[in-house]
């Protein structure tokens, strides 16, 4: 619910359990009073204290009045160079040279439904409501309207940013947050996702500190170093309690998550855009818009906040043409052959998949052009018929035959010199002119921020996806940007080439889901490079990470949990001992760790033991039997990552089915008796544990489940709960 009091110049953003304000001051800064737990209507700037602080400038028309700074007060969205020192959220290049910017309001509107984005990924739905409130910088002669979308019953608020230039002259934009959140407050702990590739989105949480702590991407994908998803919360904020702040980002390139705890110790965050190399030309009547960003708030703790997330993320933002449907079950060749196969081989492993209850086979690298190894080939998207005669029309009726759908990897940002693509356009890939461009496992970037790259490139996509029905297809990104360079733009542009890429990048991705409306598409970037709200709304699953060691996938699989669902978590039982660290672990564990997400397998079949196969039987039915609880149901943390095991609960939302997942980490000699506290049962209801002994919900919430002593290393065990008749 929006409401503008006039009186006041409050603007509130009621939700079922949060409420948000800002309030257009007597001098037109808009000031942002509130966001947290929900409270009645009233003017909330009584909690914007004022106070003459020494050299915190006051703007000009406040004449004598001292107590009124941009330095010290909260505002909605900040500005630069005109009197506020902390982060800034808007700064323009003026035709004067001048770096700042200045707000001040100009008026609003409101909208039914949520607003959208043109060529940006944006949460959609029924039963939201559009606030805009328009700003303008006189000297710059720029308005800049604040989106903000509602969906009350989600306690989801999103925000977007767009810049229209109403002068006569040609303005720079330098920076262009998407979102600005102030805080009277800093005795709060950020929350970041943080690692590498293979080890991607782990948690790691520091109390604020004076001054500026960000995380971010300058490697033109959000990255596996840190995503743009980041937390703010009480000091002792756990998963049930306390007061939460998550902020994400819909945005797949370069990216900036700043939180500033200043000299008042108020907090101010930031996240947009990296600035780095950031710097749209605006001709006058032209238009920016900055990429979404959504928050939630939770007073029950970080558990709530994710729950919130999931819900929202599931219901709003992805696009699955399978959405309120069952996955199908896969199998990848990529851990099992790597590029080398033959039509055989791949069969032979599709053969004995579906014989144990696969459904779907995607061919990965190495099936177009020259491609024995990662040296050639990118770019050349046409099958290469000495590794499969007859092309994908000889291989995918066999694949039929054996009741698989087919799934297909591609790359198509990206380019490798020896490749025909290359030899006939050189200029296609990013280079600094007169610089040899750095290789990224012996790779070049295409410039897909150039249309006629892109329509070539997804032209012969298009060809391949019609050839033969394609059930779903991997998008692939395996290097960083750099050398970023575009040929078609002038000098004094360049500084939009690493924007316009993950525009060209979303727009390709649209055009294939329009033209194949039923295709899944799977998201990847090396494993887990380009996990970020702005890929899930074109690909509603992102394999997790090139990771698959089951117990290393337990922390990445957790730190990914705290914003985005189990369903966009592709994740797969490979081979044992693992491909990435050598680790041996049961069966039964990878296809725990794997079962909650996008689940499948990644592996040669055909060298398991008879008793293997049938345990992976079983494993394909459990998950089929259940896989609403996995993909659409609550997801509870019941550990953290600092015990002997990790476990997690997915409750359906009327409470009465529940799956409890356990892996455990090294053997112990001699444990502890240990016992299990479920959450998010019904007090009321009795509850069969895997169609054995009933116990109530208030029982295993509050007492818990008895553990039984774990024998040997990696050992797990899966609970399924079901309510009673009674
Ligand atoms: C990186 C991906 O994450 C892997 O799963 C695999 O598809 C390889 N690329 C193929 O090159």
């Amino acid at each position: 619910m929006i409401r503008y009091d006039e009186v006041c110049g409050t603007f509130t953003l009621h939700t079922r359990h949060t409420t948000y304000q800002m309030k257009v001051s007597e001098y037109g800064v808009l000031l942002h009073t509130y966001y947290g737990p929900r409270v009645r209507d009233c003017d909330l700037s009584c909690l914007v204290q004022r106070k003459e602080r020494s050299f915190s400038p006051n703007p000009h028309e406040a004449g004598g009045d001292r107590s009124f700074s941009l330095d010290v007060m909260p505002q909605e969205y900040s500005t630069c160079g005109v009197g506020d020192f902390r982060l800034s959220s808007l700064e323009f290049e003026l035709p004067c040279g001048s770096r700042t910017a200045d707000l001040r309001y100009a008026g609003f509107r409101q909208e039914a439904g949520k607003y959208a984005l043109e060529g940006l990924p944006a949460f959609y739905g029924e039963g939201a409501e559009t606030l805009v409130v328009t700003l303008e910088d006189a000297a710059a002669g720029a308005a800049v309207e604040l989106y903000y979308g509602v969906f009350a019953e989600y306690d989801l608020i999103t925000r977007a940013v767009r810049v229209v230039n109403r002068g006569s002259e040609t303005l720079g934009l330098c920076r262009c947050a998407s979102l600005c959140l102030d805080f009277t407050r800093s005795d709060m702990d950020l929350i970041t996702f943080d690692g590498k590739h293979t080890t991607e989105r782990c948690l790691s949480r520091a109390p604020l500190r004076p001054g500026v702590q960000s995380v971010g991407s300058i490697r033109g994908a959000s990255s596996h170093q840190h995503n743009p998803f980041v937390v703010l919360c009480d000091r002792d904020a756990g998963e049930d309690r306390g007061l939460c702040y998550g902020a994400m980002l819909l945005y797949s390139g370069n990216f900036e998550a700043a939180a500033e705890r200043d000299q008042f110790e108020s907090c101010r965050l930031v996240m947009g855009i990296h600035p780095y190399h950031f710097r749209w030309t605006l001709a006058p009547g032209e238009s920016f818009t900055a990429p979404e960003a959504a928050l939630i708030c939770s007073s029950d703790g970080l558990g709530e906040m994710s729950r919130r997330f999931h819900r929202a993320i599931r219901e709003h933002l992805l696009r699955d043409p399978g959405q309120g449907r069952r996955k199908p079950v896969l199998i990848n060749n990529w851990e099992a052959t790597y590029f080398d196969f033959t039509t055989e081989k791949l069969l032979a492993i599709a053969g004995e998949a579906a014989a144990l209850g696969v459904e779907l086979f995607v061919l990965d690298d190495g099936w177009f052009g020259v491609r024995n190894d990662d040296n050639s080939g990118l770019g050349d998207w046409y099958v290469n018929t000495s590794k499969l005669p007859g092309g994908l029309e000889a291989l995918v009726p066999r694949l039929h035959d054996l009741g698989l759908s087919f799934g297909i990897w591609v790359e198509p940002e990206m380019v490798n010199e020896d490749s025909d693509l290359y030899r006939a356009h050189p200029d296609w890939a990013l280079r600094v002119p007169g610089r040899a461009p750095a290789r990224g496992r012996g790779q070049l970037v295409l410039d897909f921020s150039r249309r006629e790259v892109r329509d070539h490139v997804y032209a012969r996509l298009r060809e391949v996806l019609s050839s033969v029905p394609v059930r779903y297809v991997k998008w692939d990104m395996n290097r960083s940007l750099s050398d970023v360079w575009s040929a078609a733009l002038p000098a004094g542009r360049q500084g939009e080439v690493y924007h316009r890429f993950v525009l060209g990048v979303y727009e390709v991705l649209e055009r294939m889901r329009r033209d194949f409306p039923e295709l899944l598409i799977e998201g990847c970037c090396g494993g887990g490079g380009r996990f970020d709200g702005g890929m899930l709304y074109y690909a509603p699953q992102i394999w997790c990470s090139d990771n698959t060691d089951a117990i290393d996938r337990l922390a990445i699989q957790y730190g990914t949990s705290f914003c985005y669902p189990a369903c966009t978590m592709g994740s797969h039982v490979s081979a044992s001992p693992n491909e990435q660290n050598g680790r041996a672990t049961p069966l039964a564990a990878r296809a725990i760790a794997a079962m909650s997400g996008a689940f499948g397998y990644e592996m040669d079949l055909s060298r398991c033991t008879a008793e293997e196969k049938e345990e992976i039987r079983s494993q394909i039915r459990t998950y089929r039997d259940n896989w609403d609880l996995f993909h659409l149901g609550d997801y509870y943390r019941l550990t953290d990552l600092s015990g002997p095991f990790v476990a997690w609960e997915q409750v359906s939302r009327d409470k009465r089915r529940a799956v409890v997942s356990l892996v455990a980490g090294g053997a112990q000699a001699a444990p502890p008796f240990r016992t299990l506290r479920l959450k998010g049962l019904d007090q009321a209801l009795t509850y069969r544990v895997n169609g054995g002994d009933a116990a109530g919900g208030d029982v295993l919430m509050h007492a818990g489940v008895p553990l039984p002593p774990l024998w040997g290393d990696y050992q797990s065990l899966q609970l399924f709960l079901e309510a009673v008749e009674e």
